[in-house]
């Protein structure tokens, strides 16, 4: 039996809504939010009114890119955790309201389960187990795949994720929100080599990022904003390969103590330019398998959470329409 899916995420700021027709992914439609720029930051109340704006045009977008009427959909997924509430309720209560309407089954995903799963979206796919490195705004994470449902956290941040390090050392220098995409932009013309920032140790397989913005507000106080300015390629460069530094050290233990040699990467910091190259040079010189999802799947997208429900639905894992979304879950 064919089965054909929507999926809509609304975890943070982007709204997005796919259609999946056996496992493949026929649209992934996603509106971005550019309301929060001129804040610094996503602003919660503004993200939740957005997506009410936007929850509708976008599904209907998603449904007319994939060709499928909503009388075909077998199933509705939604982002049911972790996020902003404000956010995650807009998106719950739309798919429940189409579960009811249409009588279909309702699927919940968790979002940063979906971003692993990412991976396994197109023709070429990870042999299990694969361990990923998720890198996003709110989240870092190394985790152990043993299948598509059975997943284990190895390590995580015990303070800032990856993303908030690019993101608060860009607004250290000047830089608008998001500073992740702009920091890449500019290290990219810069040299990695010029400064050195801290690189702060934690046990086991756990990271740590707030020591490096530190370290980087430090040396900033220091200098004139003309020095910023003049040295800003420089400056993005270094804190970059730093943080790139430090995330790859983690996973190439990872891969040492478990012995896998299936390497993924995934979340909003694997669109990052240098990691992707990084991350490719150090699987040849070990001689693992990596994955990287395509630039689309790596940012907050419905298409992530798309595949992880038709792995739930095959699994026969429905949610009950009482269900509530949280701000913080394990899965
Ligand atoms: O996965 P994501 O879209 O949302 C969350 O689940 O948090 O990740 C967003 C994060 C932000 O911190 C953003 O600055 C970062 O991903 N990001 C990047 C790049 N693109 C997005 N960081 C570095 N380089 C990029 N190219
Ligand atoms: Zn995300």
């Amino acid at each position: 039996m064919s089965v054909s899916i929507i999926a809509i995420e609304s975890s943070c700021d982007e709204t997005s809504a796919a259609v999946c027709t056996d496992g493949i992914i026929l649209s992934n439609y996603i509106a971005n939010q550019t309301v929060h720029a001129e804040y610094g930051g996503v602003v919660p109340e503004l993200a939740s009114r957005a997506h009410m704006q936007n929850i509708v045009p976008v599904v209907e977008a998603a449904l007319k890119k994939a060709q499928t009427q909503l009388s075909e959909i077998d199933a509705i997924a939604f982002t049911q955790a972790p996020g902003l509430l404000g956010s995650l309720l807009v998106g719950t209560q739309f798919a429940k309201s189409l579960a009811l309407g249409l009588n279909k089954p309702l699927i919940a995903v968790h979002h940063m389960q979906a971003h692993v799963l990412a991976n396994l979206i197109g023709e070429r796919k990870p042999d299990y187990p694969f361990l990923c490195l998720t890198v996003s705004g709110g989240h870092t994470q190394i985790v152990l795949a043993y299948s598509p449902l059975h997943l284990e956290v190895l390590g995580e941040t015990i303070d800032d994720a990856a993303g908030e390090a690019f993101d608060k050392t860009a607004k250290l220098l000047g830089l608008p929100y998001p500073g992740g995409p702009l920091v890449d932009k500019f290290a990219q013309t810069g040299n990695a080599s010029t400064f050195k920032f801290a690189e702060p140790q934690v046990p086991a397989l756990n990271y740590s990022f707030s020591g490096l913005k530190t370290s980087v507000l430090y040396f900033l106080q220091k200098q004139t904003p003309e020095f910023v300015a003049n040295h800003l390629n420089d400056l993005c460069a270094s804190i970059q390969a730093t943080i790139i530094k430090i995330l790859l050290q983690k996973l190439k233990l990872a891969a040492q103590q478990t012995g896998i040699r299936q390497l993924c990467i995934a979340g909003g910091v694997s669109a990052n330019k240098g990691l992707r190259a990084a991350f490719e040079a150090m699987g040849k010189e070990n001689g693992w398998d990596t994955f990287i999802p395509p630039f689309e799947y790596c940012t907050d997208n419905a298409g992530m959470i798309a595949i992880t429900a038709y792995y739930k639905f095959q699994a026969g894992q429905f949610a009950d329409l009482s269900i509530s979304p949280a701000a913080r879950a394990n899965w």
